[in-house]
């Protein structure tokens, strides 16, 4: 064959593939805690929010990344997928934002702050992040990102918009107040109105390719189970296991959410705008989970309350999953009293040993079974110096006792240097503050101080019981 054919046929070779995988310039994601890749975490860890702490991040980025996540989110694998950079928080700063940024903030809402406003629903809704905001922090980025309308329809229509999900936090805004829910199902069509509002929005910036995804099974989050369960059985999916109602209004709220995406794709036929189903994807776990056994080959962990589920192969504990605030943060709001004290550490260590019957039976046997499971416990306790550090028998020490050997636990971050308590504590005298760092001398000292007290109770434990590794 002729060397210059081979060539050319080398070459549309290469072009063809180059412009399959790298179709987008960039990518811009909006959305709430399930999109936020670290907005919270700009300005240093935030005290209210245990997402910015470890263990937060601790397998994959070996850091609190600010992501509700121990790994990578969903638009971390979708920016992988299309192989361009993992999208930086739009707060960051000195960042070039050229190949996407994520404007999604943990607590972010679809509706603005007079919504809940109006409807006496403050308490509830904790950031200003709704996806009206993240539109108008986007206006504010666009022009570092392109100048003319001509550079920047072009530039536009080589991006790609991840728009949600939304919704979540609006429903939980509601829930969380003790609303009814046929007042929340009342207000879908309005959150929905809130979604398409912004998707437009983007569109008139120049979007044309635009991924909307809808709320996930609500009625199966570990959250919910605990909040708001009957334990009668006909208020539960016969093949989820999970709270019926609420699944179906995220189902409601979905439907009405691709009517009206097929309405906005009518208007501007030039876009291309996708409804992702991340309902159907997650229900699948519950359908199923073993057949989505993960990493050490064990099935996912279901949650703890979750009834007539097998737990043999592990249950997570952790009920206020991955939106968790401190204790703190509603206690402040007189709304600890409602349900967050009851998720206590103490608490889930009593469910763990009503559990445990389920999982082995005598001494012996449990022995066994606890030295080849491992136990992450924690952080818990990080605002809460009530915790029985100093008790004579901590609540490792309990689960030692109960046979557990591999222990995980994780210390308290430096509260000194927390941007609410340097700006809720300032102190006049300079001495006040430690010379490196600039933080709070008093409050760093207090968090060592926690952090070598669980030091020296971790060594105390270790040399009582040398056969667990803490
Ligand atoms: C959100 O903004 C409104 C003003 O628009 C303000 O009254 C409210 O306190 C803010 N909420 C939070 C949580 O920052
Ligand atoms: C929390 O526990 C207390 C005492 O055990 C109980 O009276 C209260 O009803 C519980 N609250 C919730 C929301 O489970
Ligand atoms: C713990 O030990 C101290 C002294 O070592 C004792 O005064 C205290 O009563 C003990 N507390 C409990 C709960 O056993």
């Amino acid at each position: 064959m002729n060397p210059s054919i081979l060539l050319f046929l080398l070459f549309s070779c290469i072009h063809l593939s180059f412009s399959v995988s790298e179709p987008y310039t960039a990518i811009f994601s909006f959305g709430d805690s399930l999109a936020d890749t670290g907005n919270h975490l700009v300005n240093g860890p935030n005290p209210i929010l245990s997402t910015t702490h470890p263990p937060y991040g601790m397998t994959f980025f070996r850091r609190p990344t600010g992501r509700c996540s121990d790994g990578r989110l969903v638009i971390d694998f979708i920016t992988e997928a299309f192989g361009l950079p993992l999208l930086p928080p739009s707060k960051a700063h000195n960042t070039d934002f050229h190949q996407g940024a994520n404007f999604g903030i943990t607590g972010g809402t679809a509706m603005s702050f007079g919504y809940f406003h109006e409807r006496g629903l403050d308490s509830t809704v904790w950031v200003n992040g709704s996806l009206g905001d993240q539109v108008d922090w986007f206006e504010d980025m666009k022009p570092s990102l392109c100048s003319s309308p001509e550079e920047c329809k072009d530039y536009f229509s080589r991006c790609l918009f991840v728009v949600g999900e939304f919704g979540g936090n609006d429903y939980n805004a509601f829930f969380f107040a003790g609303r009814d829910i046929k007042e929340v199902r009342a207000n879908v069509h309005i959150i929905v109105g809130g979604i398409t509002k912004g998707v437009e929005r983007l569109i008139n910036h120049g979007a044309v390719d635009l991924v909307v995804p809808g709320v996930f099974p609500i009625g199966c989050f570990p959250l919910y189970m605990k909040l708001y369960g009957t334990g009668r059985k006909e208020d539960y999916g016969h093949r989820t296991g999970c709270i019926r109602k609420f699944n179906s209004l995220a189902w409601h709220h979905n439907e009405k959410l691709r009517t009206e995406l097929e309405k906005l794709q009518r208007m501007y036929p030039w876009s291309r705008i996708v409804y992702a189903d991340y309902y159907g994807a997650a229900i699948r776990f519950n359908f199923a989970p073993k057949d989505f056994a993960e990493a050490f080959g064990l099935p996912l962990l279901p949650p703890s309350l979750a009834s007539g589920q097998d737990f043999r192969q592990g249950a997570n504990f952790a009920v206020t999953a991955c939106t968790a605030l401190d204790v703190a943060f509603w206690e402040q709001r007189g709304l600890a009293g409602i349900f967050w004290t009851n998720d206590s550490f103490g608490v889930q260590l009593q469910w763990f040993e009503q559990l445990k019957p389920s999982l082995c039976n005598t001494v012996k046997e449990c022995k066994d079974y606890f030295g080849k499971s491992l136990f992450v416990v924690g952080e818990i306790g990080g605002n809460d110096y009530h915790f029985p550090l100093l008790a004579n028998r901590t609540l490792e020490e309990i689960l030692i006792n109960q046979g557990a050997v591999d222990l995980v636990l994780p210390g308290s971050p430096p509260s000194g240097c927390f941007g609410l308590l340097l700006t809720l504590l300032p102190s006049p005298n300079k001495e006040d503050y430690e010379p490196q760092t600039g933080c709070l001398r008093k409050l760093n000292e207090l968090s060592r101080y926690h952090n070598k007290l669980l030091r020296g109770a971790v060594r105390n434990l270790r040399s009582k019981y040398p056969e667990a590794s803490g």
